[in-house]
């Protein structure tokens, strides 16, 4: 199978120009003006953006969590991803506190080969640290490919794990080459504002945000971010949504400290005044929760400072009536919202198109970063010879509206219902398969390959 690509405007994270693209089975194999190839398939790429698939590094698919399962698993999930231009996405597997993260393993392999139909790999989410478990650390970073360790500050009881067992984890991670990431809220400290406002009374999901200030998450992160500096482990803060936070990166970049930073695309576009519309707010209520417009203000001006590198959708979507488990009590609605295949539509209508982003900004902090921190580049995140031919095809002046009853994820609401973008993904070319043109999915379950990856690279 071989594709070409004529004409198209090609975009890195470093270069944009005109050019042809040939595509001989799974990768790139050349790129230059006026390629005299014979193909299978020959597209027109003029007036056409093309640039790498995305990389979503924050997903949950058919995750168990707060008595129930996000509702997208890796077929559905991985679909609507593609539809959305994101190629690779990197699931979170979950530690069970009490048994090991091989157990833990084997139950995402279940979830997912023969399922997925894009490229996936897996975080390993470390609930419950010890001697043992730090054998299977070093065995998932030499025999399996994972190499990034996903820890909670929060969540007590279930996921969180404290300090001590924080700072023996990233002993090991460091020595062993990989990466220690983070949801850094100070879980404590939100479950005793949940404690109080529900012995008040305080039940719908307004008190979700009211029980997350800002200062928890400034306060973990900074935290986080001095125990990497006393272990001298390379981290990573996912989900990062405000200011105060984000400024705890920022000091520590003055005793020359580099610490890796996602923010999701909801937090850059979405504030906390959704909140105000009663069990509606439902909707948005994840963790930690939309923040102020100075916040996304912060946070696009962190992006343009280099200070954070990725946006993530931190996909976790659950059904109506899912959310409607927290119709009486905000603390039982499952945290999470739909955004898996709206990430890099929303990044460049409400980024580049509105000038608060360079395109080749746009494509590293949708792939190319993402790529590098995790260890698959330059085989995903970029155009280049011999890279995967993960390849979005964009039409930049392409109006629509995202809606419930045209999107692709297993969800019967949109968090973004009405919202207009111009840019649309045309074409998504997965390894060197078709896989969404003429808004159809053309690959199958089980396409999807788990990416084994390396170590994370310090030099973004
Ligand atoms: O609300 C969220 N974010 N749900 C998924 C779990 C997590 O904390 O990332
Ligand atoms: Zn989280
Ligand atoms: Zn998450």
């Amino acid at each position: 199978m071989s594709i070409l690509i004529k004409n198209g405007r090609i975009v890195t994270a470093e270069a944009d120009y005109i050019a042809d693209l040939y595509i001989e089975g799974e990768h790139i194999s050349a790129i230059g003006q006026g390629l005299d190839y014979q193909a299978d398939q020959v597209i027109n790429a003029s007036n056409k953006l093309v640039f790498p698939g995305g990389i979503d590094p924050h997903v949950h698919l058919d995750m168990p969590f707060m008595g129930t399962y996000s509702s997208d698993d890796y077929e559905t999930g991985t679909r609507a991803a593609l539809f959305g231009g994101t190629t690779m996405v990197i699931d979170f597997i979950l530690q069970t506190q009490g048994d090991s993260l091989r157990n833990a393993l084997n139950t995402w392999q279940q979830k997912s080969v023969g399922k997925a139909i894009g490229d996936y790999s897996y975080h390993m989410a470390v609930t419950d640290f010890n001697d043992a478990v730090a054998k299977e650390v070093v065995e998932m970073i030499e025999d399996e490919g994972i190499t990034s360790f996903k820890t909670f500050m929060a969540y007590k009881g279930a996921l969180m794990i404290d300090d001590g067992q924080m700072v023996q984890l990233m002993k090991v991670v460091k020595k062993h080459g990989g990466l220690v990431t983070v949801h850094a809220t100070n879980g404590d400290m939100i479950d005793s504002l949940i404690a109080k406002h529900r012995s008040e009374g305080k039940l719908a999901p307004l008190y979700h945000y009211l029980s997350q200030p800002e200062i928890t998450e400034a306060e973990a992160s900074g935290r986080f971010t001095d125990m990497l500096f006393y272990t001298g482990c390379p981290g990573y803060i996912v989900h990062m949504t405000c200011e105060g936070a984000l400024n705890a990166v920022r000091r520590a970049t003055t005793r020359n400290q580099k610490v890796f930073v996602e923010t999701c695309s909801q937090y850059l576009v979405l504030d906390a005044s959704l909140y105000e519309n009663d069990f509606e707010g439902a909707k948005w209520v994840m963790s930690p929760p939309l923040r102020e417009k100075k916040d996304q203000t912060a946070l696009w001006s962190g992006i343009n400072q280099g200070l954070i590198q990725v946006v993530g959708t931190d996909h976790c979507p659950f059904m109506w009536d899912q959310k409607k488990m927290g119709e009486k009590d905000f603390s039982k609605i499952p945290n999470g919202h739909p955004a898996i295949e709206h990430r890099l539509e929303l990044m460049f209508s409400e980024g580049v198109n509105s000038g608060k982003i360079s395109l080749n900004k746009f494509v590293e902090v949708t792939s190319t970063n993402a790529a590098k921190i995790f260890g698959i580049y330059p085989r995903k995140g970029t155009i280049s010879i011999g890279a995967d031919a993960d390849i979005v095809i964009f039409d930049p002046k392409h109006e629509h509206k995202i809606s419930v009853d045209t999107h692709h994820m297993n969800v019967d609401y949109s968090a973004y219902e009405g919202w207009k973008l111009t840019g649309k993904c045309e074409t998504v070319i997965l390894r060197g398969h078709m896989a969404i043109q003429n808004e159809d999915c053309k690959l199958s379950p089980g396409f999807g390959q788990f990416i084994p990856r390396g170590k994370t690279s310090q030099t973004i």
